[in-house]
């Protein structure tokens, strides 16, 4: 048995092992993710403010960004969390509520949502623990936490990234607990995103908090992306690995690739260290406008197999050869290691990777993938020869088979059913929506957690790699009224057996007229 199949079987044994331990003393269930099963992987998606700042976000930015991460085949690639940052100008009225803001956002937040949720994307929002945003110009959720979380669920966010500015007399440690319990409170499952820029030590603290925190100040002012910076934070964010796994990440920032003034190896260079390093693949660019070039880097499915590993490892830096870099300390899901090699001089690199850097047995015979030209070589004994140009880098996943599977990556038609109910005998009505793997695994079918409304079933069918999840709507004995349901479904990666990402979507069902009458699709 390898050591990787007994890690693999060992979990089950442990996980069975803390149930029966007792109640509320096991360990994991201090974890944020065993609530909810969510952000198992990196979270991926857009957030405009790299690029954008505050201006111009409004609507009509967010739906062409939308458009654009479909068209590009970022949607197809698992990018899936998109919305406003600081640019989402909403108010608070006077009884305390929050409101949208008409004149940027004329659909309204919740509109907003419907439409991103019916890309079959995901909706991301912005808000801030202190008195107001870091601009000023919008509230903050200090003393409205319970009330602020609700219009969030309200307005069907998917994710919340939680900034911390005018936070005077706070502290990460008990503002960031609180907002999770108003959160959960309001029910709606949200990917929680802490944002004091690693004030506080959040890695310390927050798994059982949030899914991610930032560990570090921002990468780059609007609109002007700065490698230095990125370098910085890339040292920072590399000493806290041993905080990042399944559900809890570091979060180093919005990406900065694809933006003006950095080189095609730069921007090869960034995304592989963010895939390296586990960390969320949120990307900041302009993707109405972005090159060819910029396209195949963020859309890379192998390397981005290394960032969406089910072990979720934050690879480290294990040795320095020179200008060079060795990331490893990556093992994947397979049983294969992730390696990096980053040149961050001004001259050619040239570096043997050893099978001991990786965690292989020196006399191993490996293969070699590079994620970059696609290309496989070996089979091989010994050091690995690794030339790379300057600020570039070589991202290598080096296994003992000549196999690389690409774990799942799920995405959906559309997360939001909606069903119209009317008229004087009851009727059925049924709606599908289709949930695709990306990856190249075969999936079980996806189970749907028990605990729906009445009025709605759910069963699910499969064909080849796509899930048909129907939806079953019987309004019969039901008033008039509007119905809104989420629906759970949970799935295994079938190579590691690890937990997946929970898949969550709305079911809306408006019933007009008489109660139980016929209804219409
Ligand atoms: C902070 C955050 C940024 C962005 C701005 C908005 O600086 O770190 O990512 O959200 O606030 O003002």
């Amino acid at each position: 048995m390898t050591k990787f199949a007994r890690v693999v079987t060992a979990v089950p044994i442990a996980l069975l092992l803390l149930v029966c331990i007792g109640r509320g003393e096991d360990p994991a269930a201090k974890l944020r993710s065993d609530r909810d099963g969510l952000a198992l992987t990196p979270p991926m998606g857009w957030y405009p403010w790299n690029e954008f700042g505050q201006e111009p976000q409004n609507e009509e930015l967010i739906k062409q960004t939308a458009e654009a991460l479909i068209r590009s085949g970022m949607k197809d690639a698992g990018y899936t969390y998109i919305g406003p940052d600081e640019g989402i100008c909403f108010s608070r009225d006077a009884s305390g509520k929050l409101t949208s803001n008409l004149a940027r956002y004329p659909s309204g937040l919740r509109g907003l949502g419907d439409y991103i949720h019916q890309q079959g994307l995901k909706y991301a929002l912005y808000t801030d623990a202190g008195t107001h945003t870091c601009s000023k110009a919008m509230p903050g959720t200090k003393g409205h936490e319970f009330e602020d979380m609700k219009a969030f669920a309200e307005w069907r966010a998917d994710y919340i990234k939680i900034d911390w500015c005018n936070t005077t007399g706070q502290t990460p440690a008990t503002a960031y607990p609180k907002l999770r319990d108003a959160q959960l409170a309001a029910g709606r499952p949200i990917v929680f995103s802490l944002c004091s820029w690693g004030e506080g030590q959040p890695w310390k603290w927050a798994a059982p908090v949030g899914h991610l925190w930032r560990t570090t100040e921002d990468i780059c002012e609007p609109g002007k992306p700065n490698w230095a910076a990125a370098m910085k934070t890339v040292a920072a964010n590399e000493k806290l690995f041993a905080a990042a796994g399944p559900g809890h990440w570091n979060d180093p920032d919005m990406m900065i690739s694809g933006m003006r003034g950095l080189s095609e190896a730069q921007n090869r260079s960034l995304f592989s260290l963010w895939c390296m390093m586990a960390s969320p693949l949120i990307a900041g660019n302009d993707l109405r406008s972005m090159t060819e070039s910029t396209i195949k880097i963020l859309t890379n499915r192998e390397a981005i197999g290394i960032n969406q590993d089910p072990l979720g490892i934050q690879g480290r830096i294990v040795r320095r050869d020179g200008q060079a870099q060795i990331w490893a300390a990556k093992r994947l899901f397979d049983g294969s290691r992730a390696v990096l090699v980053f040149n961050t001089g001004e001259a050619l690199a040239q570096v043997q990777v050893t099978p001991a850097d990786v965690g292989f047995e020196e006399s191993t015979s490996l293969y070699v993938r590079d994620l970059w030209t696609h290309q496989t070589s070996g089979p091989q004994a010994g050091s690995i020869r690794v030339t790379v140009a300057p600020r570039d880098v070589a991202l290598l996943r080096i296994a003992k088979a000549n196999s690389f599977p690409l774990p799942p990556i799920i995405v959906a038609d559309s997360y939001r059913v909606v069903f119209h109910a009317s008229g004087k005998s009851a009727q059925e009505l049924t709606k599908a929506t289709a949930v695709k793997n990306k990856g190249n695994s075969e999936l079980a079918l996806w189970k749907v957690s028990a605990g729906l409304p009445s009025w709605l079933s759910v069963t699910v069918a499969q064909s080849g790699k796509t899930q048909t999840f129907s939806n079953k709507v019987t309004a019969a004995g039901l008033a008039k009224g509007h119905y809104h349901a989420v629906v759970k479904a949970d799935n295994r990666e079938p190579i590691s057996g690890l937990p997946m990402s929970a898949l969550y979507y709305d079911v809306d069902l408006e019933v007009s007229g008489a109660a139980g009458g016929p209804a219409s699709n």
